[in-house]
């Protein structure tokens, strides 16, 4: 089936971004919040967004005008009716999604695909919401969307491979690059192996072995990481990391993904990174500075 129409539902930092890439890839989308702010929030995000790419002349001004143009806000779930595709991104929780998704059955048409941008809730779980569990599957996007390159395609137990190619060649049609994750686990590909990295690596600070900035440097120079776990634990927010990792060992009741206690400590004393001000590192200065010492 071909895809035309988007409707994505949630307008926040993801909903918009994922809005705003198909938008400037030439699709119709329609992008639904609870309410007129929220909206209003998603579509200022990506008018700034867009322009930040005009500054960088990655896109032209007229370019961008029609991407924006091809946006429309709404908080009517009905829009949903007349989708092909539709992508959620609403909270992390699993009955939000599934009375999303329950909605959605009700709303679209019968061939109408409908995506989960989720992090870490199973897909097979969302998708049992619906009569359609064929046409269900996991499209998981990085944050910023438009910016990061990598969207995961998450195959629930029951997703067709139809269903698997049209969301895999309309990814494609974003500019992404997919990988295919074949079974509904936990955490899929890169939370699973990056959440376990980061466990091993905050394991070691709380040890003494080595500081943030030593672990960091290791990383970056040994294995050639863009940025070290510890910055990088303080980019995405200690607390959304700990629960990342409380989701993956709740699934797996495999202790290795419990998050180490200094982790759990961190998120009680407000220590979350760059969002607080101070994580494995301290940021009130504006720079990134050390301020864990072992
Ligand atoms: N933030 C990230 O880095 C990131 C990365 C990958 C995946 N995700 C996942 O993407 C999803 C969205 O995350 P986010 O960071 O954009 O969250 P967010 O808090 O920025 O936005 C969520 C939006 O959903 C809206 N919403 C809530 N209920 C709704 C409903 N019934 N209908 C329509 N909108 C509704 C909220 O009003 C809010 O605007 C989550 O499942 C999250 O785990 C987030």
């Amino acid at each position: 089936m071909e895809i035309k129409k988007v409707f994505v539902v949630g307008a926040g930092l993801m909903g918009s971004g994922i809005s705003q890439v198909c938008a400037t890839a030439g699709y119709d989308v329609t992008m639904r919040d609870i309410n007129d702010e929220a909206v209003a929030r998603g579509m200022k995000e990506i008018e700034k967004s867009l322009g930040r790419f005009v500054k960088k002349e990655k896109i032209s001004e007229a370019d961008a005008k029609a991407a924006a143009a091809r946006v429309t806000g709404t908080t009517e779930m009905a829009a949903a009716a007349d989708a092909d595709l539709v992508v959620e991104a609403v909270f992390e929780k699993l009955e939000l999604k599934q009375d999303v998704f329950g909605q959605l059955d009700e709303i679209a048409r019968p061939e109408c695909i409908l995506a989960t941008n989720t992090s870490a809730i199973s897909i097979t779980s969302i998708a049992a919401a619906t009569k359609r569990p064929d046409k269900v599957a996991g499209t998981h996007f990085f944050s910023p969307v438009p910016m990061m390159r990598l969207c995961e395609l998450i195959r629930g137990l029951l997703t067709s491979d139809e269903t698997m190619k049209a969301v895999e060649d309309w990814a494609v049609s974003l500019g992404k690059e997919t990988v295919l994750v074949q079974k509904d686990v936990a955490g899929f590909i890169a939370n699973r192996v990056g959440l376990a990295m980061f466990g091993v690596a905050i394991s070691l600070v709380e040890a003494g072995v080595a500081s943030p900035q030593d672990i960091d440097k290791a990383m970056k120079l040994g294995f050639a990481h863009r940025m070290g776990p510890c910055e990088t634990a303080d980019l995405t927010g200690i607390d959304v990391l700990t629960n990342a990792m409380k989701a993956i060992y709740n699934e797996t009741q495999d202790e290795r993904h419990w998050p180490p206690e200094l982790m759990l400590r961190m998120v009680t004393a407000g220590l979350l990174g760059r969002k607080t001000g101070k994580g494995f590192y301290d940021y009130s200065s504006g720079e990134q500075v050390a301020y864990w010492t072992v």
